[in-house]
């Protein structure tokens, strides 16, 4: 992939198409336009004039026009921007994302984009620079036929931003394109099959990506966690014939320490396939379950991009990978294992496997030294019900934290929103036989209740818990993304990490 930055005559860009991003109620041409307007003899203008094409976010307008004087371009893109008051970075994401969609299709292979926005220009073109990468991903990795109908990738995009410096926006193009193929990095592993993404092969791949990307990686395996007393993690690998892996991936920043010292702690849920366990799925829709380690995913992604863009704070990630599946030597519900902090946990249903394994990737987390950890988890149905696709649930022990994240979410274009938690509800997950069971009461709060029990595993940490069941993967594609795994989490946490200066 090649990025240009473009300052100045953005009509004469060195790409066989221009897009531009068009806002609602824009009747007719201004600034860039005009020129646009001129070079094809006042076709962005009747356009403009014309009821079919609105600016409505995700529309497009496709123009085809002759040689003009040094244009090198033979296409205009109109990319709808929507509102211009809400027209922000995310948007501009999601706008590049359309356009290279679109032109893809069009068996175009370079076009540089004009999207109209005032922010700082390092920052348009990351936010633009991703959304050129993310956009470009497909799920149909194993397809062997028609592989010749597949549109080919573009390989050049251009940026234009109007009086901005070229070392500006090149920076900003270079970040953009970490965070892209880190998300891609996640989507490729969160799309692949159960059989061939195993608890193994996820951790080769993160050990394979940290070499590569100067990251320290420990894969701990099932003796070592049984030494350390991961009893409530082992319980959910007991009835498969694949081991468990704990994947741990450290980065330290080259200054020795962040102005706080504070050590984050990224966990993920990497349950690479959830049949239920003995408690089992129906058979209906239990093919999903493969994108059950889409935490662990966004994780190593976030890892991945952590390495490249070298923030200045530490960062531990933790990944329990781990299959769940129903053998003679499966977990029973009533079964009490205990956890690595000594807790005892009454399994009533093993397919709240989840915070089963997470309860001890957190709590090595926080002994490995992380101050604030955020875990990530399709962790219930229940948010789904909730939240749908739209948000990401987050629930935590440190409101200001909790506000942090969802303030990087903003900026990430991850919408998250908050659940409650408190001693009514971690009143709900009590046994009658142990310290504490992993369901609560049927049909109550189901996604709070994953949370309570994940919360008796942190000590002094500062915790957020981010259930993304309903926002890891989407059913239907959206003019900017394919549809399939969606990398939900990576930008935000990588976000926050840049948080620390
Ligand atoms: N992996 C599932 C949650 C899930 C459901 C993710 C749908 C994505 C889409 C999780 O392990 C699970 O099975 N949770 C149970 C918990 C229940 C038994 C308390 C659920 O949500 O039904
Ligand atoms: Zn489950
Ligand atoms: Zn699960």
């Amino acid at each position: 992939m090649k990025s240009l930055a473009i300052t100045a005559n953005f009509i004469e860009a060195n790409v066989e198409a221009l897009a531009i991003v068009i806002f609602k109620g824009e009747k007719s041409p201004t600034d860039q336009l005009s020129a646009l307007d001129k070079i094809t003899g006042g076709l962005v203008s009747a356009v403009l004039a014309g009821d079919e094409f609105n600016g409505e976010e995700g529309e497009t307008a496709y123009l085809h026009f002759l040689p003009s004087g040094k244009v090198k371009a033979r296409r205009i893109l109109l990319v709808g921007g929507g509102d211009r008051n809400d027209f922000n970075l995310p948007a501009v994401s999601r706008a590049a994302g359309t356009a290279v969609r679109f032109l893809r299709k069009n068996k175009i292979r370079s076009f540089a984009l004009d999207p109209r926005l005032t922010e700082p220009a390092a920052a348009i073109a990351e936010a633009a620079v991703q959304g050129f990468i993310t956009g470009q991903f497909e799920l149909d990795k194993y397809r062997t036929k028609d592989i010749d109908k597949k549109p080919k990738p573009v390989e050049t995009f251009g940026l234009f931003v109007a009086g901005a410096k070229p070392a500006e926006i090149k920076a900003g193009l270079e970040r953009g394109q970490i965070i892209g193929e880190s998300m891609n990095f996640t989507r490729d592993l969160a799309n692949e099959p159960p059989n061939i993404l195993t608890p193994t092969e996820m951790a080769n791949r993160a050990s394979k990506m940290a070499k590569e990307c100067g990251l320290k990686c420990e894969i701990l395996d099932e003796a070592r966690m049984k030494k350390l007393g991961m009893g409530s993690l082992l319980s959910v690998s007991r009835g498969s014939e694949q081991p468990a892996k704990l994947i741990v991936l450290k980065y330290t920043p080259a200054k020795a320490k962040s102005a706080k010292s504070e050590v984050l702690g990224f966990v993920g849920k990497g349950i690479t396939f959830d049949t239920g366990g003995i408690s089992l799925k129906p058979s209906e829709g239990m093919d999903a379950m493969k994108y059950d380690m889409s935490g662990g995913a966004a994780v190593i992604g976030a890892m991945r991009a952590i390495a490249l863009l070298k923030p200045n704070v530490p960062v531990i990630g933790v990944v329990a990978a781990v299959e769940n599946m129903p053998d003679g030597n499966a977990s029973r519900p009533s079964d009490v294992v205990t956890a690595m902090n000594g807790k005892t946990i009454e399994i009533l249903n093993t397919d709240a496997e989840g915070r089963l394994i997470l309860a001890d990737a957190v709590a090595y987390a926080e002994k490995q030294g992380a101050t604030r950890i955020i875990d990530l988890a399709t962790l219930t149905g229940a948010v789904v019900v909730a939240l749908g696709d739209q948000y990401t649930g987050v629930m935590g022990n440190d409101q200001e934290f909790i506000d942090e994240v969802i303030s990087c979410g903003r900026e990430a274009g991850e919408s998250i929103w908050q659940l409650p938690v408190g001693k009514e509800y971690s009143k709900m997950i009590r046994s009658d036989i142990a310290d504490i069971k992993n369901i609560g009461p049927r049909g109550k709060a189901g996604t709070i209740m994953g949370a309570v029990f994940i919360q008796e595993f942190v000590e002094k940490a500062k915790w957020a818990h981010l259930d993304i069941a309903g926002t890891a993967w989407l059913d239907n594609p959206k003019p900017y993304q394919a549809k399939g795994p969606t990398a939900v989490g990576v930008w935000t946490l990588v976000k926050f990490t840049e948080r620390f200066k």
